[in-house]
């Protein structure tokens, strides 16, 4: 062994570097920020449609004005060149710029992206920009929406109008995110628009929001300058047991396929996971699956979005029903919320399962360019007498996940990049504004703007590329 030398940099308490060129970024989406939503030639969508119902979002908070995003943009893109941000996710609100679902584009809607893009790139800071974040225009729903299979056609329409305005642009494009709340929160619990609760509905559901993704990637593929990235923002999460029963574990397995296995399996693989179509057999004999539509669902991606927020824990056995997750086709599973632990909305904070999570995608599907498309947490966020937003929580969440996502980087899995929910507070589905996820704090009455604590240590992990320590030595 050689001595080091004098010369030999000392990297035993430097923080941890991130890849050089590594995507810092946080994300939004359109129907939680915009508001306006009768601008420019807007027509409903079916969270227009589904928010309007008494009772089924919190405190009864609708969506119209949500952060005044559609009048603020200039503003809010300033506040992310001074966090630093190189990329801004953000979604195209398809009822905006196709009013009525089919036919030719409304300009007025397109215009409002494209000086959002280049807003953006004037400020150094890449567009990432997701097509389908859950908002299609009612007019669609009325038609069957997800259940019916023109649907997919339809998308896949929208993606080239999209395309063709913005292409010249954005260089990462995301056909859906998050189908798996789609099909299962919108159409099995139905807690989420359109409200529907079906349990066979949901699996054709499911299929045509894959083949969907594949149809999208065909029409981007056809409209984008071949530089342009193409990705999906999927929210698969580790299923864990409580107790390691064989009942149990077959209670992970079935949960496996519901959450994972359904979207990723067509996408990496293209097939259905056998265990899946036996489980479900006594709901639908999968009929809807056409020869062909496996191969367009699995058309090669550039990058995989990964949304993380927390692990699953399920058992098998009677148990109450949980509004979050509905096992389609397997009643004996139930959800088990462990009982230790920090805990959000979405369920237990888990940092070490986002490094597992993504050993497991390496493993068991090669090795996949990822970015984390979003991670977060909600906290009760106030200005204080001194105008900080003291979020101490959440700086400690970042710091953990982003540990997780090094380590997970270090075991050999190609992360590129690593978008942070949320850039601004905003409207958080039937939570309303109940929950914020800024790293911008947002205040309901004023629309004023406060970067919080997170930002502050957010635009220094960017700055240095690395993890800095949570309490940096005092200056001087
Ligand atoms: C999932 C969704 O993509 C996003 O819209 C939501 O606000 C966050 N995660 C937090 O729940």
């Amino acid at each position: 062994m050689t001595a080091p030398t004098e010369t030999a940099p000392d990297r035993r308490h430097a923080p941890p570097e991130f890849p050089a060129g590594f995507r810092w970024g946080a994300a939004t989406a359109a129907f939680q920020v915009e508001g306006a939503l009768d601008a420019d030639g807007r027509t409903p969508s079916v969270w227009d449609t589904f928010t309007a119902v008494p009772g089924r979002v919190d405190n009864g908070d609708r969506a119209d004005l949500a952060v005044d995003h559609y009048r603020r943009y200039r503003d809010d893109v300033a506040l992310m060149a001074q966090l630093g941000l190189n990329t801004y996710r953000f979604s195209v609100s398809w009822p905006r710029v196709q009013p009525d679902g089919r036919g030719a584009a409304n300009p007025k809607g397109l215009d409002f992206y494209s000086r959002l893009v280049d807003e953006l790139l004037a400020n150094g800071i890449e567009p990432m920009l997701t097509l389908y974040h859950w908002d299609h225009p009612q007019v669609l729903q009325d038609a069957g929406g997800w259940a019916n299979r023109d649907m997919t056609e339809r998308f896949a329409d929208y993606a080239s109008l999209v395309a063709a305005r913005l292409g010249d642009r954005v260089p990462l494009w995301v056909t859906l995110n998050e189908p798996w709340c789609t099909a299962f929160l919108g159409h099995a619990s139905g807690i989420h628009a359109p409200g529907v609760a079906d349990d066979a509905t949901t699996l054709t559901v499911a299929h045509h929001l894959n083949l969907a993704h594949g149809l999208g990637v065909q029409a981007l593929r056809a409209a984008l300058p071949g530089t342009a990235q193409v990705s999906i923002a999927l929210n698969p999460a580790p299923v864990r047991t409580p107790v390691d029963t064989p009942e149990n574990q077959d209670a992970v397995r079935r949960a496996d396929a519901l959450r994972n296995r359904i979207f990723l399996d067509p996408l990496l693989r293209g097939q259905y996971p056998a265990d899946l179509i036996a489980d479900t057999a006594h709901i639908t004999d999968w009929g809807f699956v056409r020869d062909g539509d496996l191969a367009t669902a699995t058309a090669p991606i550039d990058v995989l979005g990964v949304n993380y927020y927390t692990p699953l824990y399920v058992a098998a056995g009677p148990g109450p029903a949980d509004p979050y997750n509905r096992w389609v086709g397997s009643d004996g599973l139930v959800h088990i919320a462990p009982a230790d632990g920090p805990s959000t909305i979405h369920g237990v904070v888990d940092a070490a399962a986002l490094r597992e999570l993504l050993n497991r995608i390496r493993h068991d599907y090669g090795p996949v360019p990822i970015v984390i498309a979003e991670n977060g947490v909600a906290s009760p966020d106030i200005v204080g007498p001194d105008g900080r937003v003291d979020d101490a929580g959440r700086v400690a969440y970042l710091h953990a996940h982003l540990a997780a996502l090094h380590d997970a980087i270090t075991d050999g899995v190609d992360v590129r990049g690593y978008v942070m929910w949320s850039l601004i507070d905003n409207f958080e589905w039937v939570y309303g504004y109940s929950q914020r996820f800024g790293l911008i704090h947002v205040d309901r009455d004023t629309q004023r703007r406060t970067v919080k604590d997170s930002g502050h240590w957010f635009r220094q992990v960017i700055a240095a590329n690395a993890i800095p320590p949570l309490d940096p030595p005092a200056a001087g």
